[in-house]
């Protein structure tokens, strides 16, 4: 596996790679999730190329940026061991040189939800796998459904403007107990670790309730008092939405996804589950 960082030693590095070439963008503390899209890209196509860059304009000035798990030496061991080719880890100042002043914002889409409860940080998501897909030139790029919004935001910025990509989206990864792979799930505490697991039981409970014909605002209720009898501090959303849209629900009707964010002591957790 090559390691790159310049944009000159991506751009070489890209032209040696031969056939189909898919792009899987991380922000590195790689996990089993990761590595699902690694093998997937793998699958889809004859070489695999992994962006790991900690992106700062997706952070907003009180989140996690400063404490967000940073393990360069062990990812590159775990991405060269799943038969990755080329690993590319840009600097903040290759990535935002000096004057750089462009922002992409998904209208619609980006607003709800995670964006609601996280302004900003879509426009950073986008404005960056705009620039990573630009950079890399791959025919397919491998994002998760963890992060459901996010693929469907990449999803319409990459309609829109035309950028010559296939999105292929990966079902998420869950520990044994059904908590869902995520970086953040480091920050957990011993005693907050099984409580959060919480998050996917509520999800799971209300898709059973829904799909047995309770009213959807007693069945997500049911999961919100759940999450704060688990522990859960804040709770930003559970709700049924149309799974292309994002339009919250208020009754059963076509392809649906159960999605929630909610905090436990100081870690945020994001699920969702399709319905
Ligand atoms: O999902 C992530 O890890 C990040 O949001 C992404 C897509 C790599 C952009 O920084």
């Amino acid at each position: 596996m090559q390691i790159v960082r310049s944009s000159e030693e991506l751009a070489r590095a890209r032209a040696a790679l031969k056939g189909k070439v898919a792009l899987v963008p991380t922000m590195g503390a790689l996990h089993a999730g990761h590595m699902a899209l690694v093998e997937a890209a793998r699958r889809e196509a004859d070489a695999v190329a992994v962006s790991l860059f900690v992106n700062p304009t997706q952070f907003a000035a009180n989140e996690d940026l400063g404490r967000y798990p940073r393990r360069e030496a062990e990812d590159a061991r775990m991405l060269e061991e799943a038969g990755c080719d080329l690993l590319w880890m840009p600097s903040v100042e290759d990535m935002y040189p000096d004057g750089f002043s462009t922002s992409i914002h998904v209208a619609g889409l980006s607003e709800r939800w995670e964006g609601e409860a996280r302004p900003g940080h879509f426009d950073g998501v986008a404005t960056v796998v705009a620039k990573l897909l630009l950079s890399v030139q791959p025919d397919i790029a491998a994002f998760g459904e963890k992060d459901f919004q996010q693929l469907a935001v990449i999803r319409r910025m990459v309609a829109d403007l035309d950028i010559a990509v296939e999105i292929a989206a990966v079902e998420t990864v869950r520990e044994e107990d059904g908590l869902a792979l995520s970086s953040r799930n480091l920050y957990l505490s011993p005693d907050e670790r099984p409580r959060a697991v919480s998050l996917f039981r509520a999800l799971r409970n209300a898709r059973r309730s829904i799909l047995a014909g309770q009213p959807v605002s007693a069945a997500l209720g049911e999961g919100r008092n759940a999450l704060l009898l688990a522990g859960f501090s804040r709770i930003d959303y559970f709700a049924l939405v149309d799974a292309a849209t994002l339009e919250p629900l208020d009754a059963a009707a076509g392809a649906m996804r159960l999605i929630a964010a909610a905090v436990i002591g100081t870690t945020r957790l994001i699920d969702n589950l399709p319905v």
